[in-house]
Parts: structure tokens; C-alpha cells; sequence
């Protein structure tokens, strides 16, 4: 087998949340060997008899903060200091926001490294920490407050995976995606099968007609008019 285009280690409290990784499309890739995943207990880098990982934050306030020196050690653990070395990734409601543009750069790294926080966060310090020798990225999946990192993981590598050579079976079908470049990053036209007329609902005739161009045209129209509806703000970037 040749060497996996993403090698991806995830690490968090939670490691039964991950078990969604080994489905559909991702848990195809994975069992090409198109993408090579591991998933981390954070716990393994505790050394206390109560594995413990948070403690309370500095300056008061509710809530506990995710202690640094088990994340220090899982990250020299997984990438050692003299070796390569991965893009970190931490999902954080203070993160930039998950965009394709986004998904397409990570999706051209060789490994990512996420760092799962819970509670209120992970001590400020591990970002530092890891920045000195790695890239590190927060990122949001949008504006407003998860449990935890675990499911953004999710998210962002289900977004990345399909944009790898050979993850979808169609080669074309990650290009004309809403906010694609091949679609001017706009929303997708609706899509439609069969049959052409189901419970008094018919298909818009156009999509029968067999007439490329107008069909084409159709999208666009749709496109833009669902955009204009439902995120103008597209429109103006
Ligand atoms: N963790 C908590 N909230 C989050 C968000 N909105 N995006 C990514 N990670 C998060």
C-alpha cells in the first residue's frame, strides 16, 4: 500500500466520540489507506492516580481549564521536538471560521494533529508551546458554544476528506459544491430524481428538456436567487 495522502491523530478525553471516523465516506478512506487516523486518550499523558486533566482557572470564574502538561507531553509524545512535525489543530469557539477555503488548505497538509479541549479550554500556554515548533490553527465551526472539540473534529475532517484525490467517487462532484470555486461560491442549485412527478409535485420541466445550456443557465439562476435569499453576504465577497 502506498503512504496515506493525510495522516490525522486526534487527541481527546472522549476517544468513543471518534468512532464516527470509521463511517461513510471517511471510514472508506481510511480503509484505502487514502488517510491514516489515530485517536488519542489525553489520559495516557496524565501521571496522577486520578488521570486528572483539568483544574481551575487562574483569576477565578466558573468552570475548569485543561491543565498544559498533559497536552505538552501527548504533543512531544506524537511529534517529537527533533522530528517532523504536524499542523495543530484546536477547535475553539475563538478559532477562525470554518470556511471551504479553509478545508482546502488543510486538506493539503500531510498531517494534522487536533487537540480536543473541554471545559472552558485548554491553558493558553500549550498554544505557545506548540507554536514555537508547528504551525497551530483554531478553528471555529461557527458562532456559538460546543461542549467540546470532539464533534468540530468531525466536521472539519469530513469537510477535508472529501476533497482528497480519490475520497469521492466522482472526481467532479467536490468542484461544483456550494461555495466551490466551480460554483463562484454560491449555493447549490436544488437537486431532483425520479420520478419526474411524485405526490403532485413535478420536477421543474427545464431539468427534463435535455437542453445542456438551458439546464446550465437554470442553475445559476437558482443559485444566485437562493443566495440572494439566504446569505447575501456571499454575494458581496
Ligand atoms: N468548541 C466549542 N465551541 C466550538 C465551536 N463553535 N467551534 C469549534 N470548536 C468549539
Amino acid at each position: 500500500m502506498t503512504a496515506p495522502l493525510l495522516a490525522l491523530d486526534v487527541v481527546t478525553i472522549f476517544p468513543e466520540y471518534l468512532a464516527p471516523l470509521s463511517q461513510s465516506l471517511v471510514g472508506k478512506a481510511i480503509e484505502r489507506g487514502i488517510i491514516a487516523a489515530r485517536v488519542h486518550d489525553l489520559r495516557a499523558w496524565t501521571d496522577d492516580i486520578h488521570r486528572t486533566v483539568d483544574d481551575s482557572p487562574y483569576g477565578g470564574g466558573p468552570g475548569m481549564v485543561m491543565r498544559a502538561e498533559p497536552w505538552a507531553r501527548a504533543l512531544d509524545g506524537l511529534a517529537p521536538p527533533e522530528g517532523p512535525q504536524p499542523c495543530l489543530v484546536i477547535p475553539s469557539p475563538a478559532g477562525r471560521p470554518l470556511t471551504q477555503a479553509l478545508a482546502a488548505e488543510l486538506a493539503a497538509r500531510p498531517w494534522l494533529l487536533f487537540a480536543c479541549g473541554r471545559y472552558e479550554g485548554i491553558d493558553a500556554r500549550v498554544i505557545d508551546y506548540a507554536a514555537a515548533r508547528m504551525e497551530v490553527v483554531e478553528i471555529s465551526l461557527g458562532d456559538y458554544v460546543l461542549c467540546g472539540g470532539e464533534v468540530a473534529v468531525l466536521v472539519i475532517v469530513e469537510a477535508l476528506a472529501r476533497l482528497l484525490p480519490g475520497v469521492l467517487g466522482n472526481s467532479e462532484s467536490a468542484a461544483n459544491d456550494s461555495f466551490a470555486d466551480g460554483a463562484d461560491g454560491l449555493l447549490e442549485a436544488p437537486a431532483y430524481t425520479r420520478p419526474a412527478t411524485w405526490r403532485g409535485l413535478d420536477v421543474p420541466a427545464v431539468l427534463l428538456s435535455g437542453d445542456h445550456g438551458a439546464i446550465e443557465r437554470w442553475r445559476k439562476e437558482q443559485s444566485t436567487a437562493r443566495t440572494r435569499a439566504i446569505r447575501p453576504d456571499l454575494l458581496d465577497s
